[in-house]
């Protein structure tokens, strides 16, 4: 199985992305890394300690990512990420707290390491800002060869952004930090929009969950009842709330869940033009090497069952 690092601002996408990489028997979670983005760093940390230990994953380190983006010296969570994931990123609902700590290693070391460890073995998967990944190109470029494989999720190419017409909302963190991202690493997949808006969940699954009748079916049900109102609530969508975050996992598992097509990108940010935070094709690399997959279909059927049969298979003990 491959050796899979998680970064995630937790988030209840990322929660579900969290259940999903903890039980499936083909990849083996060393790590978690928190961001800021849904929440505050520290807030995303303590909400992914609190989830492995409902989930009996007490074994999986967490480390502290960086708190806000490359070109700010600070981070206030935005309304709408707390209109759809709650203050406290995980749907208001208390979740008792883990009787772990974050490890004292920072999250940045923590990839480079592993990178050199585990080289093509190792999956990286962040599913909020991309400021961890950037930062750890800058202090060690090697490990954009390094590493076998990197997931994200975030952007959209085909259809229109989430945050602004052209902006999703974990390139829209830190659009600097994206572009330097998909200039540098190679063997990039990149999961946007135009996927994960394709794979709905609504309240009809999440009974199953409560109907298992355990403690953690209870609170997923109840922290993804609360993003499924907000998306409706929102008028963001009436039919089921996106898996976004699930969605990475999945494809960096087995990317055949998604059809995919070669194309370097690049995220402009230039404030002036309002043309802030959008993924595109990269003019300037069109005659290059691809070194960036990005998705534009899914299998939504095939993804959501097999979703929901890892959820309940987690959820059920
Ligand atoms: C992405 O933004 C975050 O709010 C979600 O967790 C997901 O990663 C969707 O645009
Ligand atoms: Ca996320």
């Amino acid at each position: 199985s491959v050796k899979m690092i998680l970064d995630l601002d937790t988030g209840v996408d990322d929660a579900l992305a969290l259940a999903w990489a903890v039980c499936d028997p083909r990849t083996d979670l060393i790590g978690v890394i928190a961001s800021y983005g849904n929440t505050l760093v520290e807030t995303a940390a303590q909400n992914t300690l609190d989830l492995l230990h409902l989930l009996g994953a007490d074994n999986v380190p967490v480390f502290l990512g960086e708190s806000h983006s490359s070109t700010t010296q600070s981070f206030d969570v935005m309304p709408i990420s707390k209109a759809i994931h709650g203050d406290n990123g995980v749907g208001n609902i208390d979740i008792t707290h883990s009787p772990r700590q974050v490890e004292t290693m920072s999250g940045i070391d923590f990839l480079i390491k592993m990178a050199h460890q585990y080289k093509d073995e190792l999956v990286y998967v962040p599913t909020g800002p991309l400021t961890n990944l950037s930062k750890a190109l800058t202090i060690d470029p090697e490990i954009a060869h390094l590493i076998g494989n990197t997931t994200l999720m975030g952007g959209a190419l085909t259809v229109p952004g989430n945050v602004t017409p052209f902006t999703e909302a974990n390139i829209h963190q830190d659009p600097e930090a994206a572009d330097h991202v998909f200039r540098e690493q190679e063997r990039l997949t990149m999961v946007g929009l135009d996927v994960t808006l394709r794979t709905l969940l609504t309240k009809k699954h999440t009974q199953k969950w409560r109907d298992l009748g355990t403690k953690a079916g209870i609170i997923y049900a109840d922290l993804m009842d609360y993003y499924i109102e907000a998306y409706d609530q929102l008028g963001i969508d009436h039919r089921g709330a996106a898996l976004h975050d699930p969605l990475a996992v999945a494809v960096a598992i087995d990317p055949s869940y998604v059809l995919t097509i070669p194309l370097n990108m690049r995220v402009t940010y230039d404030q002036e033009s309002g043309d802030y935070g959008r993924t595109i094709g990269d003019r300037e690399r069109l005659l290059e090497d691809t070194t960036t997959q990005v998705a534009v279909g899914v299998k939504t059927e095939r993804f959501v069952r097999d979703f929901m049969d890892f959820m309940i298979a987690v959820l059920n003990d």
